[in-house]
C-alpha cells in the first residue's frame, strides 16, 4: 500500500505544481492575510488546494484531509492527507523559484507527535524536481534513489533554517542563528520548509531546523528525509512538532540537537 499511495501523492503533487506554476505565469494575486501582514495567502494557494482536495476525494473518498488553506475533513479509513498547496508562498509571490507543493498521507491521529507517515511527495515545479518516498521503500528525486549527507563535522555542515512570520519571534530566532553561524560551514534560508527538508534528503544540505512549523509544512519532507537516511526529530529527542523540526545527517543530528536544546527557537 505505501507504494501505491506514493504514486498517487506524486501524481497529485506534480499536477498541482504544474497548475500553480501556470497560474503564477498568468500573474499573482494576494487574496488574504493570515497571522501577520506579511503572512499572505494567494488566490493560487486556494485554487491549488481545491484541485488537490478534488483529486484526493476522487481517488480515496474515505480518507481525511488536513490542508493549509481549508477546513480539515476527517475520514473513516484511518488515513489522512496532509497537504500544503504552496509551501514558500512568499517566494511564489516574489517569483523566487524555491516553492513547492507538499502532499503526504499519514496513518493514525493526524498530529505529527502521533502519526505515522506512509507516503509523501514534494514537487518543485519551477526547478522540475519531484521528491517522493514511501515508508520502508526509500526516497527518490525524479525517480532516482537519493540519500542524505554522510558528513560528521559540524564545522563543514551547511545548515538551513527558517523564520516565523511574527517579527518578535523572528528576532529571537535570528539570535539563535547568530550563535550557530560561526560553528558551521554556513547558513541558508530557503523560504520553504518542504524544500529545506527535500534538500537535506538529497545531501544538498547537511541539516535544517525550524520552530513554529505547521504539520503540512513538514509531513511529506520529513518522510522523504527519513527514507533517505537522515534523522528527523523534535526537542529533547522527541518527535518533530511545532516546537522544533530538526532534520540532519545521522552523524550530526545529536550535536545540533544539543546546540539547540533550551534555546528560544
Ligand atoms: C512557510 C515556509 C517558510 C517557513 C514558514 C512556513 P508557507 O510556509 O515553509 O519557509 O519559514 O515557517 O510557514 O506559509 O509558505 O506555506
Amino acid at each position: 500500500m505505501p507504494q501505491s499511495l506514493r504514486v498517487l501523492a506524486a501524481d497529485i503533487a506534480r499536477e498541482a505544481g504544474e497548475y500553480a506554476l501556470a497560474e503564477r505565469r498568468r500573474g499573482v494575486r494576494v487574496a488574504d492575510l493570515k497571522s501577520t501582514p506579511t503572512d499572505v495567502v494567494t488566490a493560487a494557494d486556494r485554487a491549488t488546494e481545491e484541485l488537490i482536495r478534488e483529486r484526493i476525494r476522487a481517488a480515496r473518498p474515505e480518507d481525511g484531509i488536513l490542508g493549509e488553506e481549508g477546513a480539515s475533513v476527517s475520514g473513516s479509513s484511518g488515513l489522512t492527507w496532509v497537504v500544503d498547496p504552496i509551501d514558500g508562498t512568499v517566494n511564489y509571490l516574489y517569483g523566487i523559484p524555491m516553492w513547492g507543493v507538499s502532499v503526504a498521507v499519514v496513518e493514525g491521529d493526524p498530529d505529527p507527535a502521533r502519526w505515522e507517515a506512509v507516503a509523501g511527495a514534494v514537487s518543485l515545479p519551477v526547478l522540475g524536481e519531484l521528491f517522493s518516498a514511501a515508508r520502508g521503500e526509500g526516497a527518490t528525486l525524479n525517480g532516482e534513489p537519493i540519500s542524505c549527507s554522510t558528513k560528521d563535522d559540524l564545522g563543514q555542515a551547511l545548515v538551513a533554517t527558517g523564520f516565523a512570520y511574527a517579527a518578535e519571534r523572528r528576532t529571537k530566532q535570528a539570535a539563535v542563528v547568530a550563535g550557530l553561524i560561526g560553528d558551521v560551514r554556513d547558513i541558508r534560508r530557503m523560504g520553504a520548509a518542504s524544500v529545506d527538508l527535500a534538500y537535506v534528503a538529497c545531501g544538498r544540505l547537511e541539516a535544517y531546523f525550524e520552530a513554529g512549523l505547521h504539520p503540512w509544512d513538514h509531513a511529506a519532507g520529513a518522510l522523504v528525509c527519513r527514507e533517505a537516511g537522515a534523522v528527523v526529530g523534535g526537542p529533547a529527542g522527541g518527535r518533530e512538532s511545532a516546537d522544533l523540526v530538526l532534520a540532519a545527517a545521522p552523524a550530526l543530528f545529536q550535536a545540533l540537537s544539543d546546540r539547540l536544546a533550551g534555546q528560544d527557537v
